[in-house]
C-alpha cells in the first residue's frame, strides 16, 4: 500500500495548492476525518478489509489489454488499456467508495452523503451503502439526472435517495454545494467525496484509495513487457483516476504524465463553453482548496461545458495544479467531437465501450500514437465504461 500523504509538499498542500478554506464547523469535521484516515491506513485489519473488497467484490486487479486494432491504422507507438470499466459498477470510483465506507463504518458512521457528476461516483456509495448496511443520500445537477439517467434507475435500486439540484447550471459544482450544505446540517453523516478536490484531506484520501491503479499498472506492464510504458494517460475531472495512475509512475521520471481535460465546444469559445480547467484556468480558491479554476468576469466559478458530466467541473484536484506548474505531468485538452470519435473508434474496433469521460484520454492517443515509434508504449487509463452514455452520444453519432 502507498504511504499516505506521499505527494504532499506540506500535510495538505502541494506546493502551494490545496488546504482547508472552511468554515470553523466543518474544519472541526475535516480535523476528525484526518485523524482517522491516520488511524486506519497504520491499521494491518483495515488494509486486510479494503484489500479482500477490492479482490473479491471489485474484481481486482483489472486487465491490462492492448488495443492493436483501434491502434493500426494510427501507425507508430502501442496502445494498452488499464481496464477500470471491468470493476463491479464499471468505473475506478468504487476503489475509493468502498475505502471511504470502510473509513465511515470505523468511525461509528451510519448515514453516507455524497455528489456526483456522471452518477458513477453516486452508484459506487450507494454500492458501499448497501454492502455496509448504511444510509445514503446523493446529491446530483438536475441536468445530470437528465443525461445519466441509468444510473439514476442503479441508485434508486440500491435504496439509494437522488436529490437533484436545481440551482446555477445543475450540474457537479452544484451537486458539490449542496453534498457539502447537507453535511453542515448533518454533522454526524460521513461525505463520501468522490474524486481528489475539496479541503484537506480529501485530495490525500481519495488519492491514496486510487493509487492502486497505479501500483497495478506498473507490475503489469513491468510483468508482460518487461519495461514501463513511455507515457501515461488519463481523463481529467476532479482527477482522481488520473491521480490514481500517475501515482504508480511519478518516480519513474522517464515516463511522460498526460492528463487529458474537456476542451468542450473548443477553447477558443472562451468561458463557458469548455472545462479545461488547467488548461485555461488561473489559481484561486474553489469549495475550500486552492487550485486552478475556472472563474467568470466577476470571480465566481464559470460556468462549465463538457460532453462528459464526469468531466464538468469548473476546480481540479491540487496536485495536479502543482504536477503542472513544476512540468512533471502536461495537460491537454480535446473537444466533445474527438472524444465521440474515440468512442465509436474503441467501440467497433475493439468491442469495448468506453465511458465518454474516458473517451477524451483515447482522443488524445488518437492524437499522439502516430508521433511516436512502433516500439513506444502509451498507456491509457480506461476509467470507465459506456453504457451509461448511450441514450446521450448514440444520436451524436447519428445511430
Ligand atoms: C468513468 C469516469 N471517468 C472519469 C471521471 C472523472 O472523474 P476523475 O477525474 O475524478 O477521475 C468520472 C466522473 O464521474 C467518471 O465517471
Amino acid at each position: 500500500m502507498t504511504q499516505a500523504g506521499i505527494g504532499q509538499t506540506k500535510r495538505g498542500y502541494y506546493g502551494d495548492y490545496g488546504g482547508r478554506f472552511v468554515p470553523e464547523g466543518l474544519a472541526g469535521l475535516l480535523a476528525e476525518l484526518e485523524r482517522a484516515f491516520d488511524d486506519a491506513v497504520h491499521d494491518g485489519a483495515f488494509q486486510r478489509d479494503l484489500d479482500r473488497l477490492l479482490k473479491d467484490y471489485v474484481g481486482r486487479p483489472s486487465a491490462i489489454t492492448e488495443c492493436a486494432n483501434f491502434a493500426e491504422e494510427l501507425g507508430g507507438g502501442r496502445l494498452f488499456l488499464k481496464r477500470e470499466d471491468l470493476n463491479h459498477t464499471g468505473a475506478h470510483k468504487i476503489n475509493n467508495a468502498l475505502g471511504q465506507a470502510l473509513l465511515a463504518k470505523r468511525m461509528g458512521k451510519t448515514r453516507l452523503i455524497a455528489e456526483t457528476g456522471a452518477g458513477m461516483h453516486g452508484t459506487a456509495s450507494a454500492t458501499a451503502a448497501a454492502l455496509m448496511g448504511m444510509e445514503c443520500t446523493v446529491y446530483m445537477g438536475a441536468v445530470d439526472v437528465e443525461r445519466q439517467a441509468p444510473n439514476v434507475s442503479r441508485m434508486k435500486a440500491l435504496g439509494t435517495r437522488v436529490q437533484s439540484v436545481h440551482d446555477g447550471q445543475a450540474t457537479l459544482k452544484e451537486a458539490v454545494d449542496g453534498a457539502l450544505n447537507a453535511w453542515m446540517e448533518d454533522t454526524d453523516a460521513f461525505y463520501l467525496l468522490g474524486s481528489v478536490v475539496g479541503p484537506a484531506p480529501y485530495p490525500e484520501i481519495v488519492r491514496y484509495f486510487q493509487s492502486v491503479i497505479g501500483r497495478e499498472a506498473r507490475a503489469q506492464m513491468l510483468e508482460r513487457e518487461g519495461r514501463l510504458p513511455d507515457e501515461v494517460a488519463a481523463c481529467v475531472g476532479g482527477g482522481s483516476n488520473a491521480m490514481g495512475i500517475f501515482s504508480g509512475f511519478l518516480d519513474d521520471r522517464e515516463v511522460a504524465l498526460t492528463g487529458v481535460e474537456p476542451a468542450g465546444k473548443g477553447l477558443q469559445f472562451g468561458i463557458g463553453a469548455h472545462a479545461a480547467t488547467l488548461c485555461a484556468g488561473t489559481p484561486g480558491v474553489v469549495h475550500g482548496f486552492n487550485t486552478y479554476v475556472l472563474f467568470d468576469d466577476k470571480g465566481e466559478p464559470a460556468p462549465v461545458h463538457s460532453i462528459a458530466a464526469g468531466l464538468d467541473y469548473p476546480g481540479v484536484g491540487p496536485e495536479h495544479s502543482y504536477l503542472k506548474d513544476t512540468g512533471r505531468a502536461k495537460y491537454v485538452s480535446v473537444t466533445d467531437r474527438e472524444a465521440l470519435d474515440a468512442f465509436a473508434r474503441l467501440s467497433r474496433k475493439e468491442g469495448i465501450i468506453p465511458a465518454v469521460e474516458s473517451s477524451h484520454a483515447l482522443a488524445y492517443a488518437m492524437k499522439r500514437l502516430p508521433e511516436m515509434r512502433g516500439d513506444q508504449i502509451l498507456l491509457v487509463n480506461l476509467s470507465g465504461r459506456g453504457d451509461k452514455d448511450l441514450e446521450t452520444v448514440l444520436p451524436m453519432l447519428g445511430l
